[in-house]
């Protein structure tokens, strides 16, 4: 057992993923999703309503979960994905280290969770190990706010607290900077505002490779 879980924080997460997916944020999730194909990985999947914007072209899915009551609130959307005939493993395990061959995948989707993994270039070096050479990153994370801004001086005067109110988050993470710094080529990713709500804007949405 990979050992990391915030019960409350599931409970609080499940109930803000599911208000966004009724307030529109699902339109986000399939356009960042939709340039993957095949063999997918996701990355943290939380309560899993990635699942339920797959594009056609995923075959497969590999998710990355170290929380166990994440894993459990996912179940019904895991479920539904299977019934439509896609094969998902779940896996307990962190994305520092991932029990994944090279090669495996032939793509990954990164949402919200590079906030909270503890060691960032350690997660994306195993995601660029275990992302086929040619295949595609698909992001939409919430990053750091550019300096100089009300959003960049509220995330700065909640990061001694953040991470303890939401399950390890940072909201101030330059993911952009960590995907370019692990190999990546970012040109195809887009700083967007979705709401300007501090401190978890602005939104990087698109994709590496
Ligand atoms: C904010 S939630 C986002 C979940 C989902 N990707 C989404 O877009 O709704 C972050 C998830 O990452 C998981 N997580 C935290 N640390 C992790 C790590 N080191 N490796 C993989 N997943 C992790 C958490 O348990 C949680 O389920």
């Amino acid at each position: 057992m990979a050992g990391h879980d915030h019960p409350f924080f599931t409970l609080v997460y499940r109930a803000v993923a599911g208000a966004g997916e009724r307030a529109g944020l699902g339109e986000l999730r399939e356009r960042a999703l939709a340039p993957a194909t095949g063999r997918l990985l996701i990355v943290g999947l939380g309560p899993g309503h990635d699942l339920d914007h797959l594009p056609d072209a995923v075959t497969s899915v590999i998710a990355i979960e170290p929380s166990a009551s994440m894993r459990a609130s996912a179940a019904p959307r895991i479920d539904a994905a299977r019934a439509r005939g896609i094969d998902v493993e779940v896996i307990d395990a962190f994305a520092e280290s991932m029990p994944i061959p090279d090669d495996r995948v032939d793509s990954v989707l990164l949402a919200y969770v590079m906030c909270t993994v503890a060691d960032v270039d350690a997660a994306l070096a195993e995601v660029r190990r275990v992302l086929r050479p040619g295949g595609v990153v698909c992001v939409m994370e919430h990053v750091r706010a550019p300096e100089g801004t009300w959003l960049r001086r509220s995330q700065r005067l909640v990061a001694p607290v953040w991470p303890r109110l939401a399950g390890g988050c940072h909201a101030d993470r330059d993911t952009r900077s960590a995907l370019t710094r692990a190999g990546f080529d970012g040109a195809n990713l887009r700083d967007i505002t979705i709401t300007n709500l501090p401190p978890v804007a602005p939104t990087l949405v698109g994709t590496a490779r």
